[in-house]
């Protein structure tokens, strides 16, 4: 126990390594002692991106059982007492999200923002179809998603999504070029923006083979185009919408945030853009510091640092809103259509990135298996607010944001998926981290979101 090895899924290495490399920290005897804190507790504090072992000692927390046939991750609260989870909970935490902002929204009539054919609600079901691109026909798939290369076995590619009240078109790669001719569309978030990016890349490869496609996964500002239509799509990296930057501390994998201060590398890049699709939120769930007026207001997962401690969705909350307030006051933005896409859970089992954690299963869970308690149903809510707040609801909007701002929910059909993320099957030897239950295969379920992004597109562009 005098050292111990954390993955940091998003440790802060220079030169755009960070993602997926291996952090070791030596976990001083000091720590220990004044800490008196368990492994668990440690990986707690240095983060990796579990949601689900959030989700487990959450559990733990509110003492409630996992509805029958959920996973059986709670496996690990046996391990976590209660002074040892560090996690949001009602009591603890000085929480608005919901009380004092939500009561901003006067009109919180959602199905406002649901299309009449409400592609968000249905269920997977069983596809014979092949997937419209594979490793052979997609150089562009990064390694570490390459889940039939690596012995995946490839059940998880035959289901296909099914709207309750209509059928999701298959993705076409011709049609969408031409949806978007002359176009340019930007993805900007984290490493699942990358991961939905990608899926976008290879897709429309299928067509015609574009220029800049990259498969490194490192990269994170990427501008591939396809000539023939003219079409550009780019990838634009933030962790946080907001300023963040990674504290000194050698020590630790923490983020210092500025709640009030939006990150220009992001925005600096929407003038011109025609689509947009934000997303973000995974890096949140890590020890960081919350800054306003350059002013420590407080902290994520830090009990015992004598600061106000936020929950993840409240800090959510904050910075979406202040995305899409940026966005709704860029200068030239005239013609952006904005896409927020919906949070999405982790599937770890028993553990998480660092200890073994694990996501094997061989089908989609069924709607009973899932967790809407969870914190990431209420990230969605939390999402969906702000989009309808921006689109006007506040009393400030007018016909126009109604079009700008569009809700792209995958949440609840990723939450079913929990077969289809690469799981044990990348390269080991490109990558070292413990299993990835968070990203998704590619070809998999990720491309959905496309289908459903063309189906969107070609309502957004007959309405031009
Ligand atoms: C919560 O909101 C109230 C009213 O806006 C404010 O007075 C209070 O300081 C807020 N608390 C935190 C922790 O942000
Ligand atoms: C919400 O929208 C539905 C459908 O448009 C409508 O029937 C209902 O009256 C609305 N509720 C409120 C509180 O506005
Ligand atoms: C697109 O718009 C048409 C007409 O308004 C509507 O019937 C259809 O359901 C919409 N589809 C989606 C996916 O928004
Ligand atoms: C590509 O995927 C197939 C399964 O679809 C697999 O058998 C093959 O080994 C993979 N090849 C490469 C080069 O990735
Ligand atoms: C390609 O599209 C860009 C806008 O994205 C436009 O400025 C440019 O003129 C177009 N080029 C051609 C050859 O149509
Ligand atoms: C906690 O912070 C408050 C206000 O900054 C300070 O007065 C108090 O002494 C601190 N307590 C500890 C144990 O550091
Ligand atoms: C998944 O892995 C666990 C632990 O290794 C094993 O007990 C279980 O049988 C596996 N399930 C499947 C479907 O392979």
């Amino acid at each position: 126990m005098a050292s111990a090895v954390f993955l940091g899924y998003a440790p802060r290495f220079q030169n755009g390594t960070e993602l997926f490399l291996l952090l070791r920290k030596k976990v001083t005897s000091f720590l220990l002692l004044s800490l008196g804190l368990s492994t668990i507790f440690l990986l707690l504090i240095w983060g990796t991106s579990s949601d689900s072992f959030i989700f487990t000692a959450k559990q733990a927390l509110s003492h409630s059982a996992p509805p029958p046939g959920y996973p059986k991750i709670a496996d690990l609260t046996s391990q976590i007492t209660y002074d040892e989870a560090v996690l949001p909970s009602t009591n603890l935490i000085a929480d608005n999200s919901t009380a004092t902002v939500s009561s901003q929204f006067p009109n919180k009539n959602s199905s406002s923002i649901i299309d009449p054919c409400d592609m968000y609600t249905g269920k997977w079901v069983r596809e014979t179809r092949e997937p419209i691109y594979s490793n052979l026909t997609c150089p562009f798939i990064p390694e570490n998603k390459k889940c039939q290369k690596h012995g995946k076995s490839p059940g998880y590619l035959y289901w296909r999504w099914k709207p309750d009240g209509c059928d999701l078109p298959w993705f076409e790669p011709d049609r969408f070029l031409n949806i978007v001719r002359g176009k340019t569309f930007a993805f900007v978030g984290d490493s699942l923006a990358r991961n939905h990016f990608d899926s976008l890349v290879c897709l429309l490869s299928q067509a015609e083979v574009p220029i800049n496609g990259d498969p490194n996964p490192f990269r994170k500002f990427l501008k591939v185009h396809f000539p023939s239509s003219n079409f550009t799509v780019m990838m634009i990296w933030t962790e946080f919408y907001v300023l963040g930057m990674p504290r000194s501390n050698a020590l630790s994998t923490s983020f210092d945030i500025h709640l009030d201060k939006i990150n220009t590398a992001w925005t600096s890049q929407l003038p011109g853009l025609d689509y947009l699709v934000i997303s973000g939120g995974h890096w949140f769930y890590r020890k960081n510091y919350l800054y306003e007026s350059d002013k420590l207001i407080g902290c994520i997962f830090c009990r015992g640092e004598n600061l106000t401690e936020y929950s993840v969705p409240y800090v959510i909350r904050r910075v979406v809103r202040k995305a899409l307030e940026s966005i709704q006051s860029c200068q030239n933005c005239d013609k952006l259509i904005t896409f927020l896409r919906s949070h999405t859970t982790s599937h770890f089992e028993k553990g998480s990135w660092s200890n073994g954690g694990y996501c094997n299963r061989t089908e989609p869970l069924n709607e009973r298996e899932i967790d809407f308690d969870g914190q990431e149903w209420e990230i969605r809510r939390i999402q969906m607010e702000e989009i309808e707040r921006i689109k006007g609801f506040d009393g400030v909007g007018d016909a126009n944001r109604m079009k700008r701002y569009k809700w792209l929910d995958v949440t609840k059909a990723m939450m079913m998926r929990a077969d289809g993320h690469p799981g044990k099957y990348y390269n080991k030897e490109l990558f070292r981290f413990g299993n990835d239950c968070l990203h998704w295969c590619l070809p998999g379920p990720v491309d959905m979101w496309n289908e459903m992004l063309m189906l969107n597109l070609i309502n957004t562009s007959s309405l031009d």
